[in-house]
């Protein structure tokens, strides 16, 4: 499709909604707003949770070229949770569910020249829609929060190109299918499709199609490419795809473009095979929220979480827990090499057939609309913990099947002993015992069943042990060192097609799934994506050659808990040496307790020192092949000595809206995080930006974060974020934000 513009920027927005405002009036009443947007920013916590249920309307202008034999479609990538569009004072569509893109087709309803569209929007939750229904375990708070495009079309065109493709060891045949649509008589067209590498030419083929009125799919001819590089984890390579459609005369009609990577998936009860390798699929659980303007954050947050996932924690596969994610996400895990479970919106119940008809659309919009993306190579066609429902799941998974064979599907429970109908059983295994020491049942208990089966633990660990950033030394380490123990489990077993731990950060919930303030701490990061030491648990498992880790589980003192020890160091160091308060060093290696991971923790067990002797602080070095790679020092006298004031980005566009974290940590004179010293920042900012959620941030475990985005006024410049503490040696920091302008705005 041709894009024509994206209509992002310059929303009218007013609570609530009147009939009026379909036809006009006084549109300058409502606050001009930007996409991504939230119907209403909450608080980080303690806040009504229904704060963000409402009925709101967003109004825009929109102009058009002369329009003779074209048409214009409007899309909109999520907007929570369903909305019914009106244009020129008509209604021209609806549309349920948050997740889900919803395409318009909105020809009939415009002119050349000015034209104003409303959105009513309703982002209570409601029943009728997936995912609500029970009391669900995340908020859908509202709003316009992804792109909103226009589309100026010739009367056929393409409104998805799946490029399907067979492979036989590395040697790939093209099996195009293009979903058309098409006004005015049956017509003939050229389809060309083609491959591109790196901008080089790689595979065309040329071919007569017939397009008749209406929307249908066509499937082209399959072309043979030849010898194509393969998507791998550690080496993602990708190819642009696109098809055109050209008249007799050559002319384009119209012109699709995606990018594509080649790689077989096969699932066995033994492993799960990604290009014939067994390959064990280590990950997270993602949901796509921020603390105070929930889903409403754009491309640079959104990619910047997968490069936490597989860049910083070393991961193989992320789940999106437990709805479609964004493309801009989903296109940095192609890019990345960072495996992705999707699945459709669902939490604990199925309603009735209206709502099932949502299930149906949202798996056609799930699995239609993210296709091509190689990273995708499990679909989920339940609704996350549902009982068995079979009726609705065998036709879920007979619908996936028919429009992608290529991938396996799963669907995950809470229950042991349900019924496969998919190709993996999934489970939420949350039955370790109480102190953790027993994680995980085997694939025979999950199952139910003798019989083997390709099994995958689809969530684990967080939600047995909720972990705040500014707990204590010994809860913030075993949650850490659970972590540890399922994974090696996992990684040990071949009944295990791997495991995916429950979550990569701490979100906003409801009443009833939180420690009395709406936040659920089952993360590995905070809500602000501050590490926790889980974190490090998961980066210390990656090659010492991608930068040495060397974490301590432990402020490294003797007051938290008397003793210094024991403490285990998160770690991919062959060992490390310690010295705590006094001259004797002591080496120690990686604990035998953690048999499966590549990188176990070390235990440090000796105190060595006296308790009436003073502290005088300590010393951990880690050691890669007999050198010493890394190095923490303690003091005995810690002071706060610096801020540590760290940009994610500084240079951010302007013609959009887009965001960027600063990170600030209380650090004493040898830069070691401050865990405990309870601190606020101020922060202000100037030029054209804004700074997301309040301007008071309370220091976490040592941290304050926050985002800023930019005004969207399509202006290069610079823009400061100013920060304050209270304490005079440390106060006082300007970071420098340079604006420019990507050429796509909005
Ligand atoms: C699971 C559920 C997740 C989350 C988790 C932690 O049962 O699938 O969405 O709620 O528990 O409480």
């Amino acid at each position: 499709m041709q894009k024509y513009c994206n209509l992002n920027l310059g929303w009218r927005f007013k609570e609530g909604f009147k009939e009026e405002y379909i036809t006009g009036g006084n549109d300058e009443e409502g606050r001009l707003v930007n996409v991504p947007h939230t119907v209403k920013e909450i608080p980080y916590d303690c806040f009504d949770q229904t704060m963000t249920c409402m009925v709101s309307t967003y109004i825009r202008s929109f102009r058009l070229p002369d329009m003779e034999g074209k048409r214009a479609l409007v899309s909109f990538e999520g907007v929570s949770a369903c909305y019914d569009l009106y244009i020129n004072g008509h209604k021209a569509g609806s549309h349920k569910g948050a997740y889900s893109m919803a395409l318009f087709d909105i020809t009939e309803y415009v002119t050349a020249g000015g034209n104003r569209m409303v959105l009513c929007v309703d982002s209570h939750e409601r029943s009728d829609i997936p995912p609500n229904g029970s009391t669900v375990d995340f908020l859908i708070y509202g709003g316009i929060y992804r792109d909103v495009t226009l589309y100026i079309q010739e009367g056929t065109y393409v409104k998805q190109a799946l490029f399907r493709y067979s492979l036989d060891h590395e040697t790939a045949v093209m099996e195009p299918e293009l979903l058309i649509g098409s006004h005015g008589p049956k017509r003939e067209l050229w389809a060309v499709t083609s491959l591109q590498k790196d901008g080089a030419p790689v595979w065309e083929n040329r071919q007569k199609i017939q397009v008749s009125p209406g929307t249908g799919s066509i499937s082209l001819e399959p072309g043979h490419v030849g010898q194509v590089a393969l998507w791998q984890p550690e080496d993602p390579q990708l190819y642009q795809a696109s098809v055109e459609l050209q008249d007799e005369d050559g002319r384009c009609v119209d012109r699709y473009q995606t990018r594509i990577g080649f790689r077989t998936i096969r699932v066995e009860p033994d492993g799960f095979y990604l290009n014939g390798k067994r390959t064990k699929l280590i990950g997270l659980n993602r949901h796509q929220s921020y603390p105070y303007v929930g889903y409403a954050m754009g491309r640079r947050a959104q990619e910047k979480d997968a490069l936490l996932l597989k860049e910083f924690m070393g991961l193989n596969m992320v789940r999106c827990s437990h709805y479609m994610q964004s493309r801009y996400f989903l296109d940095k895990c192609d890019e990345l090499g960072l495996m992705v479970f999707e699945e459709i919106p669902g939490w604990g119940y199925i309603g009735d057939e209206e709502f099932k008809k949502i299930v149906f659309q949202d798996l056609e919009n799930m699995v239609l609309g993210h296709f091509n993306h190689p990273g995708i190579v499990i679909w989920g066609t339940r609704l996350n913990e549902t009982t068995d429902h079979d009726g609705l799941y065998q036709e879920t998974n007979r619908r996936c099947k028919a429009m992608d064979s290529s991938r396996p599907t799963t669907g995950v429970r809470w229950e042991t002993g349900s019924h496969l109908i998919e190709d993996i059983y999934s489970y939420n295994d949350y039955s370790e015992d109480d102190k953790g020491e027993h994680m995980l049942l085997t694939a025979h208990q999950a199952t139910g069943s003798t019989k083997r089966m390709p099994y995958l633990v689809s969530e684990h660990t967080g939600a047995v042990l909720p972990t705040k950033p500014v707990d204590s030394e010994e809860r913030q380490e075993e949650f850490a060192i659970r972590h540890a123990r399922a994974m090696s489990k996992i990684m040990t077993s071949d009944q295990y097609l791997g495991g995916l731990g429950w979550c990569m950060f701490d979100y906003n919930t409801h009443n009833d799934h939180n420690s009395v303030n709406k936040v659920c701490y089952h993360g590995v990061l905070d809500m602000f994506r501050v590490p926790k030491w889980a974190a490090y648990l998961y980066a210390s498992q990656k090659s010492p050659d991608k930068g040495a880790v060397l974490v301590p589980c432990s402020m490294v003192g003797r007051g938290e808990r008397c003793e210094p020890v024991p403490f285990y160091v998160l770690t991919n160091c062959d060992y490390i040496e310690v010295t705590l308060s006094n001259d004797i060093t002591r080496t120690y290696y990686p604990s035998i307790k953690f048999p499966g991971l590549a990188h176990p923790p070390v235990l440090v067990t000796e105190n060595g020192e006296f308790w009436q002797h003073r502290w005088t602080g300590a010393r951990i070095v880690g050691y890669v092949g007999g050198q010493a790679v890394a190095e923490k020092r303690y003091s005995d006298n810690p002071r706060l000595s610096q801020l540590l004031v760290q940009p994610d980005d500084t240079v951010l566009y302007n013609d959009q809206v887009d965001e960027t974290r600063v990170v600030c940590t209380f650090m004493d004179e040898f830069g070691n995080r401050l865990y405990h010293h309870m601190e606020a920042v101020s922060v202000s900012v100037s030029g054209d930006i804004e700074l997301i959620g309040p301007s008071l941030i309370p220091s976490m475990g040592g941290c304050a974060a926050f985002w800023v985005r930019t005004c969207a006024s399509g202006t290069r410049g610079t823009a400061g974020i100013h920060i304050h503490t209270s304490r005079p040696e440390i106060d006082g920091q300007t970071v420098t934000i340079r604006l420019e302008l990507s050429g796509q705005e909005g």
